[in-house]
């Protein structure tokens, strides 16, 4: 291009031939995505490098030129790393300010790596690679969790615990049975990931603005390159669907659903109402004015970042519904959301960790309730079927009877006398009355398959663990097989 024609705007904008007019401060201001974007330097990095080996691949650069560009890459990710980089509003987002810097440290080489591709392919490509890249680390706190769960069930097996339906009590269960409830919730949301893996894991690299390249792109070798296992297609659909974002924020939604009820009984369990845990004064927070406060903060903000999350969530669904093929700018906003959420859902899964491994359980006050909320009324109906042969109605009316009288008179089914059981039924004066109410026997008398009892409960240990095993082991290697890749190259 010579001097004369230059526009104002081409030294500014990688894309301003066109126009006479320099950029409006609000078009740099709204039109920025810098600010956010930069957290995908290392995917575009590593998307760019692969670019580059394929267009030297189809001879489009020279190896020297390759050479130049793989150098030029390597130092601007160290200059990010170590805050020696520039960040600039005008150049808008990270693909420009990679391609700019470089194009100023090798010159003529690095005009030449956006052949064969827009930023609409690679920034759907970046944040691909990015929620992958998120996924193992979201997967490595899931897996910590759930052995910490699974820990914290094994050693509260001979504690009683009491099991609620609408916040009142219902029966007892052992501990561990609690703990591993939550277990299989999360186990659900790791191999819900699994699922956003197959989804995400796509080369959209090589369909350009929307309708394919003009170059003979050699997208296997993309492929290969980035260690991705299918390749996208059709361009369109490539450059303007979102569903893999939408799929990561569900998935992280249905995470810290679960992870906010557990959230909230921690909050309910640990008030001097209930008082069956008490939390580490580590994970809690004093008031400035109330002197004997201990706020369970970390549980609050868990149960608080669910609701920023399924907002992230919202917020893609929205963002996409609006939008005619193919690429938009409104996607530039997916990105928020999806920051937002990887944060939030890992503080809130060590904030959760952290919480169970550090928790106390207060078997006095758990023991006062259970006997306080009758919680065993339905065993002795049950033995007055079972041993006295008595048709289960009128079982459940003498004990109906017996709750209302316990009531009256402010007493538990332990320690109401024999006098007023006598006045009830002559079958509540039957010696074997309190093992018919006992606690643990009530646990252990759930004995099928998922339930409370003893014995089930080591069965769900097993069951657990081998599922775990699976997870561990499979994470575990794919971590092992990115180092060796890591080492080689
Ligand atoms: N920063 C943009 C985004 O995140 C990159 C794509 C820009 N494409 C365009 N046609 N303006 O979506």
């Amino acid at each position: 291009m010579n001097k004369k024609n230059k526009s104002p705007n081409s030294n500014a904008k990688l894309w301003g031939g066109r126009f006479k007019e320099l950029t409006a401060d609000i078009m740099n201001r709204i039109g920025e995505s810098i600010s956010f974007d930069k957290e995908l330097y290392a995917q575009d990095i590593r998307g760019s490098l692969a670019h580059a080996k394929m267009l030297c691949k189809i001879g489009i650069l020279t190896e020297k030129e390759l050479l130049l560009i793989e150098r030029g890459l390597t130092k601007i990710q160290s200059e990010i790393e170590t805050g020696k980089f520039e960040f600039k509003q005008e150049l808008e987002d990270i693909h420009m300010h990679i391609e700019s810097r470089l194009t100023q440290l090798i010159g003529e080489a690095g005009k030449k790596l956006h052949t064969a591709r827009s930023r609409n392919d690679q920034v759907s490509q970046d944040v691909r690679l990015y929620i992958l890249d998120q996924i193992k680390i979201i997967e490595t706190e899931l897996i910590l969790l759930l052995e910490h769960l699974l820990e914290r069930a094994k050693s509260s097996l001979d504690i009683l615990f009491p099991g609620y339906t609408h916040l009142q009590i219902a029966q007892p269960i052992r501990a561990s049975h609690y703990f591993m409830a939550h277990f299989w919730a999360f186990l659900r949301d790791l191999e819900l990931f699994q699922h956003v893996k197959s989804t995400t894991d796509l080369l959209v690299l090589g369909s350009g603005a929307m309708a394919g390249v003009n170059y003979n792109s050699d997208r296997e070798f993309l492929r290969k390159e980035l260690q991705l296992s299918s390749i996208s297609e059709n361009s369109m659909d490539a450059v303007s669907q979102r569903d893999h974002i939408i799929q990561y924020l569900f998935a992280i939604s249905q995470c810290m659903a679960h992870a906010s009820r557990v959230a909230e009984e921690f909050i309910i369990y640990s008030s001097t109402e209930f008082n069956y845990i008490g939390l580490p004064d580590r994970l809690t927070s004093g008031s400035s004015i109330m002197p004997q406060k201990k706020n369970p903060d970390v549980a609050e903000l868990i149960r608080g970042k669910s609701a920023m999350v399924f907002g992230n969530l919202m917020s893609l669904l929205a963002l996409v519904k609006g939008t005619a093929l193919a690429y938009n700018r409104d996607f530039q906003e997916d990105k928020i959301p999806m920051f937002q959420a990887s944060k939030h859902i890992l503080l809130s899964l060590e904030g959760l960790r952290e919480m169970i491994a550090g928790m106390e359980i207060r078997s006095s006050s758990i023991e006062t309730n259970l006997k306080k909320g009758f919680s065993t009324a339905t065993d002795l109906a049950d033995w007055l079927v079972s041993v006295k042969k008595i048709p289960f109605r009128e079982a459940h009316e003498i004990v109906g009877n017996l709750v209302s009288v316990c009531t009256k008179k402010n007493v538990d089914l332990f320690s109401i006398s024999l006098e007023d059981r006598k006045k009830i039924s002559y079958h509540l004066i039957d010696p074997n009355y309190l093992e018919a109410i006992s606690l643990y026997n009530s646990a252990d008398k759930k004995n099928v398959a998922g339930g409370t009892a003893r014995k089930r409960q080591l069965e769900q240990f097993a069951q657990a663990e081998k599922k775990l095993k699976l997870f561990q082991s499979k994470i575990l290697t794919s971590k092992k097989k990115n180092s060796n890749k890591k080492g080689k190259s």
